[in-house]
């Protein structure tokens, strides 16, 4: 006891000072671990999935895993996916997905997430949410006390069908939680277009918006709306890379 006790005071943790990349692949890496030969997977979107994606690409390449069925969430995922060999199909043909793997962009205490700063918030939402274990896979930088008030946006994917009436209603639906609606951009300063042929407009709220769930459903009430980032009770499993290392937590 005395030994490990002088151990430990001799050796306290020391950062390991990773860059922001570096937490994300061991996060991603961390996650893969969930992966069997056999299984149907949900495969996400963004950077931190991207490593993801890469170390299942790698493991069928070095047969350590077989039988895999990718999911994308994306396009952009479907090209990655493709190139590096992993057999894809859809939730049409796999409507039960066994594992998921995806980043976010915050997480809550409850982890409830915001996703969708990516743009592919609808697919993500749809076979994340058919999936049995949905793996989130986030630095440390990406943990929030509450969604909202961060200053960071939430997205929603609306048809391009009178876009400035259903980005006032979104805005006027959340002026209580000091609210602004932005029509996202992309290449050349025009709209964002999703994979799904939508635009999105990102919601800053400024302050805490209380009943997650109530703002939910009135968002989805509102014709015009496709589907928002807000991702509430989905995530099984964090995985929290952290400059002291991986922290898992699980519903
Ligand atoms: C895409 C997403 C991404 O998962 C989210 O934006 C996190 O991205 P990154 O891993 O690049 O930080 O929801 O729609």
């Amino acid at each position: 006891d005395t030994i490990s006790s002088m151990a430990d005071i001799s050796s306290p943790p020391q950062p390991m000072n990773l860059t922001q990349d570096e937490l994300k692949r061991i996060a991603a890496y961390k996650a893969v671990e969930f992966v069997q030969s056999g299984m149907v997977l949900g495969l996400g979107t963004g950077s931190t999935a991207k490593h993801a994606v890469d170390r299942i690409g790698e493991l069928l390449r070095q047969g350590k895993l077989e039988n895999i069925i990718g999911i994308p969430t994306s396009k952009k995922t479907q090209e990655q996916a493709l190139s590096l060999g992993i057999p894809l199909s859809d939730l049409d043909s796999h409507p039960v997905i066994d594992l998921s793997i995806d980043g976010a962009d915050e997480v809550d205490p409850d982890l409830n997430l915001v996703k969708g700063r990516g743009g592919s918030l609808l697919r993500e939402k749809m076979i994340e949410g058919a999936s049995k274990k949905f793996v989130v896979i986030v630095d440390e930088s990406k943990m929030v006390k509450h969604i909202g008030g961060s200053k960071l946006a939430l997205p929603v994917e609306i048809v391009p069908f009178c876009w400035r009436f259903t980005a006032e209603k979104l805005r006027s639906l959340l002026e209580g939680y000091g609210c602004e609606a932005n029509l996202r951009l992309g290449e050349k300063g025009k709209p964002f277009v999703t994979d799904n042929g939508n635009y999105i407009v990102d919601l800053n709220v400024e302050n805490d918006m209380g009943d997650l769930g109530l703002v939910s459903d009135a968002i989805l009430r509102l014709a015009g709306v496709v589907e928002h980032g807000m991702f509430l009770d989905m995530a099984s499993t964090v995985i929290i890379a952290g400059d002291f290392g991986v922290n898992i937590k699980t519903k």
